[in-house]
């Protein structure tokens, strides 16, 4: 549980570090379970659900070795694909991936329990789709057929995260040539296949929607820096944004935040880029715009949340459009206690000029949450926000970041002797007791 205090209504300014990718830490830690030798990954977000996914890891037999808040490595060549810890692994939808990846290696897997944001269903037909095409039988527990699973063709036929990488992780150890169409094409599934292709991987038409993937009986071990999160990196510039104020994210690519950018410039705001920063101010003339969310290369679904925020401080209408996920706008009813106007006709959301004033509201999921904080931040008062353990799964050191920008941010202690994950002992805390060289922090991020 974590609470936080926001007083705003004046200007951020300064510069933030963007911290890894979530989205590309989290198939890239789960990418070690098809790795025979161990892998070392760089710029690890130090995340809930980073700490979530090493725990979920380390139960099923990978010894997981935290050199410092960033670095850690993952031998998983012990690990049992039938130690599924299933009360952790419901804590996050990335353990879906234990699917691909366990199919890959071992020709078993068994569906974890998966959790993560509430937008409505969140279906695996693509995942399965895909595993049946290799020659995978069942549904629940999935098995390769005698013989083992053989190079297949899928279409599709909706784009996928999820499926593209849980895909990619079952054709990559199997017998003949996989052709995936209508891939996911967002920058870090390009990370993971630059990943998987230093394993000794041969994924060919990364960046692309069509992949062909020749399978490998074996894959030997490597190293990887994580890519900055982008959709960090566009909370922090549209916070600044909503507070008035001038923001630059450094460490990160100017074009994985041209989506956001070029909606900034078309509501008046001032962007400066540079190759490894971008600085955005609010324009004299803040003006509504009219957004749509698409999978990559369009505007970001992760943006979104936080993007309507900031426009809630536009002169006149804007409107968002989410294509992504049907169920992405719970965060408005939270929104609309601050004073936020809005209408929806189908998967459009319009945000009617309104001042907004403080009020008492809660995180409903994890961008969600990030929108509810970059609202407070333009808004004068003091904003209490309940459930922000949701945002920690997500930002590296949230309220920090914000405090280096000028923010009044206070987290408030919460008494409780029942914290989500209090009183569990994960095999990596036994390991670090037992003297074992498993040393990520303590998860907490089960949320
Ligand atoms: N879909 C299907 N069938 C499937 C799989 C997906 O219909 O078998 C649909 C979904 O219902 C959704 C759309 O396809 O409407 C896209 O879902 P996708 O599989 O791409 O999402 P995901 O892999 O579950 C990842 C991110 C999300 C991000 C989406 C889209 C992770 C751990 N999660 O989810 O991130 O919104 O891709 O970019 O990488 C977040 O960070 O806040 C977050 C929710």
């Amino acid at each position: 549980m974590s609470e936080y205090v926001i007083r705003g209504g004046f200007p951020l300014a300064g510069e933030i570090d963007v911290s890894g990718a979530k989205n590309g830490a989290l198939p890239l830690l789960f990418a070690s379970v098809v790795a025979d030798g161990a892998c070392t990954y760089y710029h690890v977000p130090d995340i809930g659900d980073v700490r979530l996914a090493l725990r979920i890891l380390s139960e099923m037999g990978a010894r997981v070795t935290r050199h410092d808040a960033h670095t850690v490595t993952v031998n998983a060549r012990y690990l049992s694909p039938e130690a599924i810890p299933r009360h952790l692994t419901a804590g996050m939808r990335a353990s879906s991936y234990l699917l691909g990846a366990c199919l890959g290696r071992f020709g078993y897997a068994a569906e974890p329990l998966t959790g993560g944001c509430d937008f409505g269903n969140r279906p695996l037909n693509c995942h399965y789709g895909v595993f049946h095409a290799l020659g995978a039988v069942g549904e629940g527990e999935l098995h390769a057929p005698p013989g083992g699973l053989r190079g297949g063709t899928y279409d599709f036929p909706q784009v996928s995260v999820g499926a593209t990488v849980n895909g990619i992780f079952a054709a990559c150890r199997t017998h003949g040539v996989t052709h995936l169409h209508h891939c996911a094409t967002e920058s870090h599934v390009g990370d993971l296949i630059r990943f998987l292709n230093l394993l000794g991987a041969d994924i060919r038409g990364g960046g692309t929607p069509d992949l062909v993937i020749r399978g490998r009986s074996d894959l030997g071990h490597t190293s990887f820096v994580v890519s900055p999160d982008e959709i960090e990196a566009g909370t922090y510039l549209l916070a600044g944004v909503a507070s008035g104020g001038d923001v630059t994210v450094t460490g990160i690519r100017p074009c994985d935040l041209s989506a956001l950018t070029n909606v900034l410039v078309r509501t008046g705001c001032l962007v400066d880029s540079a190759p490894d920063r971008v600085r955005v101010r609010r324009g004299e003339n803040f003006r509504g715009v009219a957004v749509e969310t698409a999978p990559a290369p369009g505007f970001p679904t992760d943006l979104h949340p936080p993007t309507v925020a900031a426009l809630c401080f536009a002169a006149g209408k804007s409107q968002m459009t989410e294509r992504v996920w049907q169920e992405r706008f719970r965060y408005t009813s939270e929104l609309a206690k601050m004073g936020a106007v809005f209408s929806r006709e189908g998967q459009t959301l319009t945000v009617h000029p309104a001042p907004l004033h403080a009020a008492s509201v809660t995180a409903t999921d994890l961008r969600g949450g990030a929108a509810l904080a970059v609202a407070a931040l333009g808004t004068a008062g003091k904003t209490h926000m309940t459930g922000c353990e949701l945002i920690e799964r997500g930002y590296e050191d949230f309220t920090g970041k914000l405090r280096r920008l000028g923010a009044d941010v206070s987290v408030l202690p919460v008494m409780s002797s029942c914290a989500s994950g209090a009183g569990e002992e994960s095999s990596e805390e036994r390991q670090e007791k037992d003297g074992g060289d498993a040393g990520a922090p303590h998860g907490d991020g089960e949320g």
